[in-house]
């Protein structure tokens, strides 16, 4: 059985103080949430402590933005496998194509870190997605093939999320389509070993496109950019019907 599996990532907004307030906002709306969907906040590491303690015992889980590949070493403004399971984190995004773009992350490094992730008992949530230049040439396909087979050497697919995150429909309001995000996910999960891997859509998903997304056969969740910043629209997102 697939999980369903609907992660906010907040990138790099939100103090702590910030995200507390979110916390008071959001928690009551999960009351009648339905039990079978996973959810996730991917909040900036000065956040995932205070976090964490406010969100023991709800059915919120805690994410971060980057793992380093190494549990500790003379690598300047990088973090930790071992620092984010000591303070309750449980999930990491890796190769987001804000990291690919801006600071150099490739499918090698992404590959390191999600075996770090793994072996520190994290499930990686691994971002994959074509450019729109890649996409008008008709290569869609054969970019996130080699995105995923690279990035995938030797990671366990059972402890694993999958993005796909078209570059172009991220911060743009220029969501995919429901029926071609479905069949690029149907693609994506076609190279998979293990099919039942969830797979989510990201981009521009927001409270008025989640419910059309969710109903897609193949798209087993959502990683929500803009729209899981304030608590009213995440939480109608987390509620998709
Ligand atoms: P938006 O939802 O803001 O388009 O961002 C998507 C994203 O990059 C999530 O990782």
């Amino acid at each position: 059985m697939r999980k369903v599996a609907i992660a906010g990532n907040w990138k790099m907004y939100k103090t702590q103080t910030e995200a507390l307030e979110f916390l008071q906002n959001f928690l009551p709306t999960l009351e009648t949430t339905p039990e079978d969907r996973d959810i996730i906040l991917c909040a900036p590491f000065t956040t995932l402590a205070s976090m964490s303690k406010n969100l023991h015992g709800s059915r919120v889980q805690v994410g971060a933005q980057n793992i380093h590949w190494e549990d500790a070493g003379a690598y300047t403004g990088e973090i930790a496998g071992p620092m984010l399971t000591e303070i309750g984190v449980r999930f990491v995004v890796v190769g987001h194509s804000e990291r690919r773009q801006y600071f150099g992350e490739t499918d090698e490094t992404v590959n390191l870190r999600l075996k770090a992730a793994q072996k520190n008992r994290l499930t990686p949530i691994l971002c994959v997605g074509e450019t729109k230049a890649q996409r008008d040439a008709g290569e869609t396909e054969s970019h996130l093939f080699g995105q995923i087979e690279r990035g995938l050497v030797g990671v366990d697919q059972n402890h694993l999320i999958i993005a796909y995150e078209p570059i172009w429909a991220i911060g743009t309001g220029d969501t995919c389509a429901a029926d071609e995000a479905n069949r690029v996910i149907g693609l994506i999960r076609s190279r998979l070993k293990n099919p039942d891997t969830t797979i989510q859509y990201g981009g521009s998903v927001n409270p008025k496109n989640v419910d059309e997304l969710m109903a897609q056969p193949e798209i087993d969740g959502a990683l929500v950019g803009g729209a899981s910043l304030t608590a009213e629209s995440f939480s109608r997102i987390v509620n998709y019907q």
